[in-house]
């Protein structure tokens, strides 16, 4: 995640394009698609099949799953499809297609759907199939969507002498990846995704290509979608970043930049919860899927939001204003629902059967915030005050990080030298941390004692404020000087290289690598991973997890060792 600056002025900027371009009138004349996200069958089959594939000890590992395997497991029944086909047809739908899972059913129309809508332009819940648990809106984005606010910080990754220098070299030394390592496999492939105004500009991939990594190749960099995102947008900075650190780290790796097709809301509230719903069930259901998935963006998960105001309800603020001001706040509370969560976790569980390795920015907030504490003026200024004091009494995961599905990564910084790294902190904020609100610990993490020795440590938070039986992350961390927008893309680009020389041997990819990740850096201290020790995620709170020896709710495991990432990833004889 990129931080930004949360202000008054943020919120005011986040609300114009709703004011100035209301909704119906960008979309009369233009098309609309639909996506009608359908109820799947066997979801307890599935992610008791997920967590065998991704068990090095079960006879199921890396056994990973056909597209026509899982639309058999999980498909909705044809009476399901068939009736949202039937609703799409009646409403003036057109081009109606079943996703190749089965779970989805999408129709173009000229304008609009001919039922009853809501006010963002959705048919209102009583007209459509009890089937259909979601429905998602794509539009083609306005032809300029104007800036939302000033793109990420500026990148300075030219040290003064008394600072280190996050060059891309100096990081591959930090990890001892030699500076000119590429992969050479014509099928690895790499992926980042985000929505709104996501993108790239070639020509800053070239500058970063000549001043950085001389390596990249830039004929493997190209669009999935044909959405190339809005350059001055924020969420372009994001894809810039992602890009650069990707194809830095994954040389010569296919990087596939996809942006879906999604309204320009989605850079904010709840359009944000339902891009990604749309991209991961669509990806999910493709017959190509690229090994690993880089995600940068996110924001508090739905338990939290619903916890800030759940809480601020009860020192007097009236939970609908509550509910009006979070929504507003760019970045901050970008999920529907705890339903909707639910149904992108069922995704990242497809894609990690499939053999995906999904990964996701631990978070720019510490352990309290999504980026800053809230701020406001006037009527608001009692609000920001109450969710503030909410933030530091609890620890408020965000998502996709601290789904269970999700390979989560922290970030680190450098005290004095590359040899002494610490958590990463800046911008008023610092590395994500914590635990989930809502899931439970994964089975590696339930199995092992590594969670609740670090919890015996001096310096944790009060127990009251976090679940200690929940999903712990981060599950490792690399540099996140620009954020954990950073961190998760150059930890992409690792991984991608492991499967690179996995597939030169004829293994399959890594998919979901967590158990293994855990195993390996349990079993094998300081091989793998090279432990952070220093800095917190208290981030303008009194408490906070601290980053200590061993696997920490700051850092996980800490950054990686690319020996020992060669010895234990890329072979599977050590850990048959
Ligand atoms: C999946 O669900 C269907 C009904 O929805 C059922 O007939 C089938 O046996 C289930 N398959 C498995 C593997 O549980
Ligand atoms: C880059 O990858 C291709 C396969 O797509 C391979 O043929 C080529 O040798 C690789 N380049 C280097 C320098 O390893
Ligand atoms: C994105 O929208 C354009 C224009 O409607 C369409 O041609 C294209 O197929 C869409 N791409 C995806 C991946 O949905
Ligand atoms: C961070 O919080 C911990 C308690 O969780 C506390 O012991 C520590 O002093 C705090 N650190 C700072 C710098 O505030």
């Amino acid at each position: 995640m990129t931080p930004h600056h949360s202000s008054s002025l943020l919120r005011l900027l986040s609300l114009l394009p709703l004011l100035t371009v209301p909704l119906t009138s960008t979309v009369t004349a233009t098309p609309v698609t639909l996506t009608a996200h359908l109820r799947q069958s066997n979801l307890t089959e599935l992610e008791s099949t997920f967590w065998a594939i991704a068990d090095p000890k079960s006879s199921l590992y890396l056994k990973h799953l056909s597209l026509p395997e899982l639309a058999e497991l999980i498909g909705a029944s044809y009476e399901d499809i068939d009736a949202a086909a039937a609703f799409f047809k009646k409403a003036g739908g057109y081009d109606i297609t079943v996703s190749n899972l089965r779970d989805t059913v999408t129709a173009s129309f000229d304008s609009k759907p001919d039922v009853r809508l809501t006010s963002r332009g959705l048919p209102h819940e009583s007209t459509h199939p009890d089937a259909v648990e979601f429905l998602v809106r794509q539009d083609v984005l306005p032809p300029s969507t104007p800036p939302l606010i000033p793109s990420a910080p500026p990148r300075t990754s030219a040290g003064s002498d008394s600072s280190p220098s996050y060059t891309i070299s100096n990081i591959k030394d930090a990890y001892g990846i030699p500076t000119d390592y590429q992969a050479s496999h014509p099928d690895t492939t790499q992926m980042v995704w985000g929505p709104g105004t996501f993108g790239y500009s070639k020509a800053k991939l070239e500058a970063h290509k000549i001043a950085e990594a001389p390596l990249i190749n830039m004929d493997k960099i190209e669009f999935w979608t044909e959405n190339h995102g809005t350059p001055g947008g924020d969420n372009f900075g994001e894809g810039q970043l992602d890009v650069d650190m990707i194809s830095s780290f994954g040389l010569n790796v296919t990087t596939l930049v996809a942006n879906t097709n999604t309204s320009a809301s989605t850079e904010e509230t709840t359009g944000f919860g339902a891009a990604l719903l749309n991209f991961l069930t669509d990806l999910s259901s493709r017959e190509e899927v690229p090994h690993v998935l880089s995600m940068s963006l996110g924001s508090l998960s739905s338990a939290s939001c619903n916890l800030l105001c759940s809480e601020a309800a009860k020192t007097g603020i009236a939970l609908t204003d509550c509910q009006a001001y979070i929504s507003e706040q760019r970045q901050v509370c970008m999920y529907l629902s705890d339903d909707q969560t639910a149904r992108i976790n069922t995704a990242l569980q497809v894609l990690g059967a499939r053999g995906v390795t999904v990964m996701g920015s631990s978070g720019d907030g510490g352990s309290h915030f999504s980026f800053g504490p809230f701020q406001g003026s006037g009527d608001d200024a009692a609000i920001a005050d109450a969710l503030n004091e909410v933030s530091c009494k609890f620890q408020m995961p965000v998502f996709p990080t601290a789904s269970p599905y999700v390979l989560s990564i922290g970030g680190e910084m450098w005290e004095v030298n590359s040899k002494h790294p610490v958590t990463w902190a800046g911008y008023g904020g610092g590395s994500g941390a914590g635990f989930s609100i809502q899931f439970e610990a994964p089975p590696h993490q339930q199995s092992s004692t590594t969670v609740s020795d670090y919890l015996q440590k001096p310096g944790m938070p009060p127990a009251s404020s976090f679940n200690a039986k929940n999903r712990a992350y981060p599950d490792m961390s690399a540099v996140g000087v620009m954020g954990t927008s950073q961190s998760c893309p150059i930890s992409a680009g690792i991984w991608s290289l492991i499967t690179d020389i996995r597939l030169n041997k004829g293994l399959p990819p890594l998919g979901f690598v967590a158990p293994r990740l855990w195993q390996v850096a349990e079993e094998y201290p300081g091989e793998a991973f090279e432990d952070i020790i220093g800095g917190d995620s208290n981030t303008s709170c009194s408490n906070g997890f601290p980053a200590t020896d061993g696997w920490d709710a700051n850092t996980g495991f800490g950054r990686p060792i690319w020996d020992g990432f060669v010895k234990h990833f890329a072979d599977d004889d050590v850990h048959a």
